[in-house]
């Protein structure tokens, strides 16, 4: 069975002693929770990585980064890389979130890169997809998903793949306070396993998680959980308030 993952984005928000707060609280929440079949992952802002994976040891939250360099080391100023992620104990990296793409013009072929240099530090990228407002009333949101993933994943070989998160996220669902309806996401999520499933087959496609993002909160995660194609959920801004991320992860 696949897991089922809520994983927090903060984007460029809290400062040190706020994120060490919400860290402290996300994890004192959690021991009353029963985690079994579910892993909760924390993407804090770069700068506190280090306080995340000190204080997650031994606890039940994995971390994750939100950016990566797709290069491996050397004169690339500002650059974090994918050895630096490991070596602090980051379990998770998003790529190709369409801020990334937007604000940094990231290209298919970068965010490549990006998911290899993770990969090759045993960290799972949570690939990001989605479609914009007007490609997705122009009818063509499926062929852009497609692409998307097409071009940024599918030259890995299985033994890669198997690693890999995929994330939905239509880009007018961020923090827009406008989530994909439950059939909006499950149809896409379908779409998105069935194209794993022509290129690595059933087995491949029945395990990996495909998430939702944008504009989930307490009140519409569990109605968008319950699709039998949506494995869990990729939250923003109600990731930084810890009772309200908690109370997502108790929505399945
Ligand atoms: P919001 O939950 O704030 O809409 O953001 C979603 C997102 O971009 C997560 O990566």
């Amino acid at each position: 069975m696949r897991t089922k993952i809520v994983a927090g984005n903060w984007k460029m928000n809290k400062t040190f002693e706020e994120a060490d707060d919400l860290i402290n609280n996300i994890i004192d929440l959690l021991k009353s929770e029963n985690l079994s079949d579910k892993a909760v992952i924390i993407c804090p802002p770069a700068v506190f990585l280090e306080l995340a994976t000190d204080q997650s040891f031994d606890s039940e939250i994995y971390v994750g980064a939100q950016n990566v360099s797709r290069f491996e080391s050397g004169a690339y100023t500002g650059e974090i890389s994918a050895s630096m992620l490991s070596s602090m104990g980051v379990d998770f990296c998003i790529i190709g979130h369409s801020e990334r793409r937007k604000y940094f013009l990231e290209t298919h072929e970068e965010l490549a890169g990006k998911v290899d240099q993770v990969l090759k530090q045993n960290i799972s990228p949570v690939f990001c997809c989605g479609e914009t407002l007007p490609e997705r009333e122009s009818g063509k949101h499926f062929e852009i998903v497609r692409k998307q993933i097409e071009d940024s994943l599918f030259h890995l070989k299985e033994g890669d793949f198997e690693h890999v998160i995929i994330a939905y996220e239509p880009v007018w669902a961020i923090g827009t306070g406008v989530n994909a309806t439950s059939q909006q996401a499950q149809e896409m999520h379908h779409y998105i396993r069935s194209l794993v499933r022509e290129k690595y087959g059933d087995q491949m496609a029945e395990n990996i998680s495909i998430l939702y993002g944008g504009s989930c909160n307490s009140k519409n995660a569990h109605e968008l959980f319950a699709n039998p194609d949506v494995d869990g959920g990729l939250i923003g801004g109600a990731s930084l308030d810890a009772e309200e991320f908690i109370r997502i992860v108790q929505s399945f």
